[in-house]
This record gives C-alpha cells, structure tokens and sequence, in this order.
C-alpha cells in the first residue's frame, strides 16, 4: 500500500476514505452474497395467460416470443410445465369468441376465464394460486374498458354504469374457482363495488388486488395484440392516468385501500420505478409491478438481435422492479427467469 495516503487531512476524515472502503465487502463473491438487500425467486412472480375457447390452440403471440393464446386444455399442459419450474401464480385474460357493445360474455356462467378457471382448478387444485384481470376491453366490441355514453358530446366510459358489471364479473370469476380478483379497468369506485358485491355474494375471503396507478401507456402496444383489445376509437386517458403524474398515484392508492383493497398495483413498472417507491415509502401494504408487454418485447428484440445479454438484462430488471419496492412481479418473463435461477 503506498505510504503517502493523505490519511489525516481535513477532506479525507470528511470522507472516511481511507479508513471507509466499501470495496472491502465487493471483494468476492460471498461478501457480496452477505450483503446483498434484495433477492429474487420464482414465488415473487405472476405468469399471466391468455386462453381463447377452442381445443388444440398453441398460437405464438408475434410480439411476445414464447407466450401463446391457449385453449383450456394447451392451458392445462402449459401450467403443468410451468409450476415444475415453481411458478405458482397466474393472472388469467380472456379472449371470447364473441363481443358485444357491453362485453356482457364476461359474465357468462360458461364464458371463457370461467372455463379455464374450472380446468386449472379441477386439474391442480388449491396448488395454484390463480388471479383473473377484470375489465371489459376484452370483451367489448369497440375495446374500451366499460360501458359507452355519450357525455357532454363526447363518447366517454360510463363509470357508475361500469361497476356493477364489474361486481358481477368478480362474482363470476370467484365462483368459478379465482383466488384473487384484480379490477384494472381505472373506474373510480372499482374496489368499493367489487368488495360489496363479492362479501354479497359469499366471497368475503377473495382478497381484490387493485390497478390502483395504472398509467395511459404506449408500453401496453404488443399486449393488445395478444388479447385482441385495442380500443376502436380514442384511447384511454379518461381512464388511465397521466405519465406526468406522481402525487396523483399516491391519492388513487389511498382511495383504492379506503375502498378495501387488499394489494395494490403500478403499472407499468419499469417508467415507473418511482412510483412503486414512492408508494412504498408512503403505504404499509403488499405492492405489486406489472412489468408490461412493451417491456417484455423491447428487451426480447434487443436479445434477439444480439444487442444484449438477456439474461443478465432481463434479472437486471426484475431484480430493480424489488429494489423500488415491489412485493411482487407480473411479468412474461417468469418461466426464462425461474429457469435462469434455478441454474444459479
Ligand atoms: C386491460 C389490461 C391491459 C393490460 C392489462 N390489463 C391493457 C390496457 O389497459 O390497454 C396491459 C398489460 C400489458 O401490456 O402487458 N385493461
């Protein structure tokens, strides 16, 4: 070590340097592991699926390499494999054969979440934790997230008029065999709605996981593609919220939890890393991030181009979504990053 280290002057004792070096618990790779704040593991994610009605169907979703439409038995096979890789919890979208002005095939006893959820209860039973995304775009002939009305003369979502279908489709779903119900169709009153209509009904247990601070986001793209979804006309931000907005985010929390519910979610995650920070700081409840399809896709196409490595860029992320806070993942990337820590 060179004897000439300015080890009392004034602006190292300021520092700490050269008693302080935090490079002393970098040196290998167990100091590291000692020390390390966050960890990931597979139970931190949620796989989300899409099922379509039919037998046999195993389409790729172009912009989504390695997720697919299912049908409810290519759905059974595919959970199969994937809970052998530890992914226990699933977010389910449906994509019914037919829709209408006010999406009411979501509510139908045999419509298609209802069947897959059946299918996946019957054939796993309580090993699976399975949560079902509530909304109407997918089930809407023109893809907004509720019914339509005109409102000062322009066509709007109707919200009062959208949530007792909400309530209605949660009930169908819990009755059906989901563990979580997850609203996230941005309808002021949503959660109160839903939480009235379940405990009515005899789902007092279900616990609602709230789109709480979902933003009007361009990083939704390649998910619509997959869930057939895209609004007809106009887009969503009468709904969703302004990507200007954080302040904004922390009031639609606390209406979300005054409203009764049980875990809160930001979305999407990876523009919004501050967000699920700042909602962290500020709330005692279970947070979780949806890392959405554009962020999938982006990093996909990088990796597929050889731009990067995907691996170590697709735990990077994961890894910085639980450092800002989050509980717990949505995220297509579950089964490549189970596999990726299963091998260490
Ligand atoms: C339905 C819904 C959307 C997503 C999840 N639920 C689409 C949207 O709001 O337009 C997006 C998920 C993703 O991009 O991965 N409202």
């Amino acid at each position: 070590m060179p004897s000439d280290l300015p080890i009392s002057s004034g602006s190292a004792s300021r520092s700490g340097f050269p008693i302080v070096r935090p490079r002393r618990l970098r040196a290998t790779p167990l100091f590291r592991e000692l020390v390390r704040e966050t960890e990931l593991s597979a139970s931190d994610f949620i796989l989300p699926l899409f099922v379509r009605p039919g037998s046999g169907i195993r389409t790729e979703i172009g912009s989504m390499p390695g997720n697919y439409q299912l049908s409810p038995d290519t759905l059974i096979a595919e959970v199969g494999q994937l809970r052998e890789l530890g992914i226990r919890s699933f977010i389910l979208f449906g994509i019914p054969a037919t829709k209408d002005a006010e999406g009411r095939v979501a509510l139908a006893e045999g419509g298609i979440v209802q069947q897959a959820l059946r299918a996946l209860r019957q054939a796993f039973g309580h090993s699976i934790l399975l949560i079902t995304d509530e909304c109407f775009c997918e089930y809407t002939s023109h893809g907004h997230c509720g019914i339509l009305q005109e409102v000062d003369g322009r066509t709007d979502v109707h919200n009062d008029a959208t949530l007792p279908l909400l309530a209605e489709q949660c009930i169908s779903h819990a009755r059906a065999g989901a563990d979580m119900v997850a609203p996230s169709g941005m309808m002021d009153g949503m959660v109160q709605a839903i939480r009235a209509g379940l405990d009515g009904a005899g789902f007092a247990h279900v616990p609602i996981m709230s789109y709480a601070a979902k933003y009007a986001s361009g990083f939704y793209g390649p998910f619509r593609d997959a869930a057939e979804s895209p609004p007809s006309f106009g887009d969503r931000t009468t709904y969703q919220m302004d990507p200007a907005n954080s302040d904004e985010a922390l009031r639609e929390v606390e209406l979300d939890l005054a409203e009764g519910a049980d875990l809160i979610m930001v979305k999407p995650a990876l523009s919004y890393l501050d967000i699920i920070r700042r909602v962290k700081d500020r709330f005692n409840v279970p947070i979780a991030a949806y890392n959405v399809s554009g962020e999938f896709a982006m990093v996909k196409a990088a990796a597929q181009n050889g731009w990067i490595d995907e691996r170590r860029v697709t735990l990077e992320i994961l890894m910085s979504i639980k450092r800002a806070g989050a509980n717990m993942i949505l995220t297509y990337h579950a089964p490549d990053a189970a596999r990726w820590l299963k091998e260490g």
